[in-house]
């Protein structure tokens, strides 16, 4: 008799910043629902393990700050993908405080770029952006930017440092971020800046689940997300409507 041949199966490093927040939540919820081992990326590991609840087996927590290289660094060495959906929290926040847009999604956003390019690994990033980044004048985007300490601008040169870092990414803008049921309606991509509208956190962290198992499709792309408003859409779940949803997307001119 034959002995059976045994293959490593080595299970894709993934990290995920901002677990703890809205969005995260739902990120990690569905790594767990897929089986898939992640490392969770927190300013409190024993806070974020009371607050999430998740199954040892299938979660490791690892403290990171963004406001600290090193720690970076260590949080996403071995990364195969970084899931970033954390974000300032500041509201009129002093452009220099720690949690200030300016400080973390701009500061700290760029020093996880950095680690991510000093690690051998050289995960794909994917990046919760969102609308309007460049339309400073727009209306909703100067309300944002003043109630934020400018988190839109911040983000976009956030966006603008990623692409240029020779990193693989893929950026994700969603609309104004509702707490909505997932998948309860169809959902609407376009880039250029110009869609306007509401996702449901858990329908970005679906769709940037689906970033990281179309890298080689959605790798150097940047578009926005909205729910549809259309009467009866209904949201992708076959791959070949995630295929189709995402098929007219085109990658940056810079990519
Ligand atoms: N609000 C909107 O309408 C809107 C629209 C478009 C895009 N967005 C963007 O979407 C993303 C997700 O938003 P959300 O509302 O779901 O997030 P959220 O609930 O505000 O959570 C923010 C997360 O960021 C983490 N964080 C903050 N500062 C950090 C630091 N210095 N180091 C490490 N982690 C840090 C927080 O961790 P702790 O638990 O430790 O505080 C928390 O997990 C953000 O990037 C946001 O800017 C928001």
């Amino acid at each position: 008799m034959q002995a059976a041949t045994t293959t490593a199966v080595t299970a894709p490093r993934v990290v995920v910043f901002g677990a703890t927040g809205r969005t995260g939540r739902h990120i990690v919820r569905k790594l767990v629902e897929r089986k898939q081992p992640c490392v969770l990326a927190v300013r409190n590991i024993e806070k974020a393990k009371t607050a999430l609840a998740v199954p040892d087996n299938l979660c490791t927590f690892v403290q990171a700050d963004l406001m600290n290289k090193e720690s970076l660094t260590k949080a996403v060495e071995g990364a195969n993908t970084v899931l970033y959906a954390a974000g300032s929290q500041s509201l009129f926040g002093f452009v220099n405080s720690n949690d200030s847009a300016k400080k973390v999604d701009y500061e700290g956003f760029n020093l996880l770029v950095d680690a991510c390019k000093a690690v051998s690994s050289h995960p794909h990033l994917v990046m919760c952006s969102s609308i309007l980044v460049t339309s400073t004048w727009h209306p909703l985007a100067l309300l944002i930017n003043g109630m934020t300490g400018m988190a839109l601008y911040w983000k976009y040169y956030g966006e603008e440092y990623l692409k240029k870092s020779g990193l693989r990414y893929t950026i994700v803008r969603p609309g104004g971020l509702v707490d909505s049921e997932g998948g309860a309606t169809g959902l609407v991509v376009s880039q250029g800046d110009s869609l306007r509208g509401r996702t449901s956190r858990a329908d970005v962290a679906e769709v940037m689940l689906q970033c990281v198992t179309r890298e080689l499709t959605l790798g150097g792309v940047t578009f926005e997300v909205v729910a549809s408003t259309g009467a009866g859409s209904k949201a992708p779940q076959s791959e070949a409507e995630w295929n189709a949803l995402f098929g007219p997307l085109k990658k940056d001119a810079s990519s």
